[in-house]
């Protein structure tokens, strides 16, 4: 009997447990669950029996890899896999597949969510701003961002994307897509950061896109800590004391921000964009029913090794 692991530091919701059982089971495999595990050796003890496995964040290194001496296919439940040594898994033949879109809607809510966390004060009290008439600018123009896109468009704001691989996405419905990212910079009021931390979006929000930003402009980034120069962030936040950063992932300088930007950051204490029950059901269930797919009619559709 196949039996599939779900390994999550984080776990699902207890609804998307009990979807991705009956799925699991429904194709006459095992269930196996290791969550909230803080030892990395828990992992490795546990994936050591297994011939699937369903991940999130968690890190699955070549060690994780190896010590999987079974497992065939990892699902990566939700959008980015940077989490996964691909390069190992394609070494040891095992199959790394993602579940684009499934959790994209939580993600765009939380984005929004912060954005107006952030013009208005962090809720000190503080007169801020509103959404309506300002300009978002989305970086990336992925599921996430298009969720974002429809909801800003409801809060009556104006949206213009900066997007290499979507233009013609863009276009098609009459986005505004800036030539460069320092334009996009320069037209939004709210930055919207929504690309992978793979090849050239990495560290590519640097002082020379930041310095464009629109006077009391306000930075939210629910993708990767990764796609920040760190560095150029903190040099930029002391010199424009106007802007704010807010982020679902805490940037590695996390101490020196909150100790110098006092009521102009903020980052949730763990990643929170794709934590809904609805979230975990759609992404586990595409998971689990992956995983089917994959051993029963060897569907590779959502490879990304
Ligand atoms: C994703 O890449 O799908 C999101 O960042 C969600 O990550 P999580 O599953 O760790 O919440």
């Amino acid at each position: 009997m196949k039996k599939v692991l779900i390994a999550t530091e984080k776990p699902f919701a207890p609804a998307a447990i009990k979807k991705i059982k009956g799925i699991i089971e429904k194709a006459g495999y095992e269930l196996a669950l290791c969550e909230k595990y803080t030892e990395k050796s828990t992992l490795l003890e546990a994936v050591a029996s297994a011939d699937a496995m369903i991940v999130r964040s968690d890190k699955v290194d070549e060690e994780v890899l190896n010590a999987a001496k079974n497992v065939k296919i990892v699902v990566r439940a939700g959008a980015g896999y940077d989490n996964v040594h691909c390069e190992a898994a394609s070494a040891n033949g095992v199959v790394v597949m993602n579940t684009p879109g499934q959790n994209s809607n939580a993600v765009a809510e939380l984005a929004i969510g912060m954005a107006i966390f952030g013009l208005r004060e962090f809720f000190t009290g503080k007169a801020g701003g509103e959404l309506r008439k300002r300009t978002l600018g989305l970086h990336g123009f992925g599921f996430v961002a298009r969720n974002v896109f429809r909801i800003a468009r409801a809060f009556g704001m104006k949206v213009v994307v900066y997007t290499r691989y979507s233009k013609a996405a863009a276009a098609a419905i009459g986005l505004k897509v800036t030539d460069s990212l320092e334009d996009l910079y320069a037209e939004s009021d709210i930055i919207s950061i929504h690309v992978p931390a793979r090849g050239e979006h990495i560290k590519s929000v640097s002082m020379d896109v930041l310095k464009h930003l629109k006077k009391g402009g306000v930075i939210v980034n629910t993708a990767r800590k990764e796609v920040i120069n760190e560095n150029d962030l903190v040099a930029f936040m002391e010199e424009r004391e106007d802007v704010k950063y807010l982020s679902d992932i805490a940037p590695d300088c996390k101490a020196l921000m909150e100790e110098k930007f006092t009521g102009r950051y903020f980052s949730t204490p763990k990643k929170a964009g794709a934590q809904t029950a609805e979230a975990n059901i759609n992404a586990g269930v595409a998971a689990a029913e992956q995983i089917v797919g994959f051993f029963e009619n060897g569907d590779e559709t959502f490879k990304v090794n």
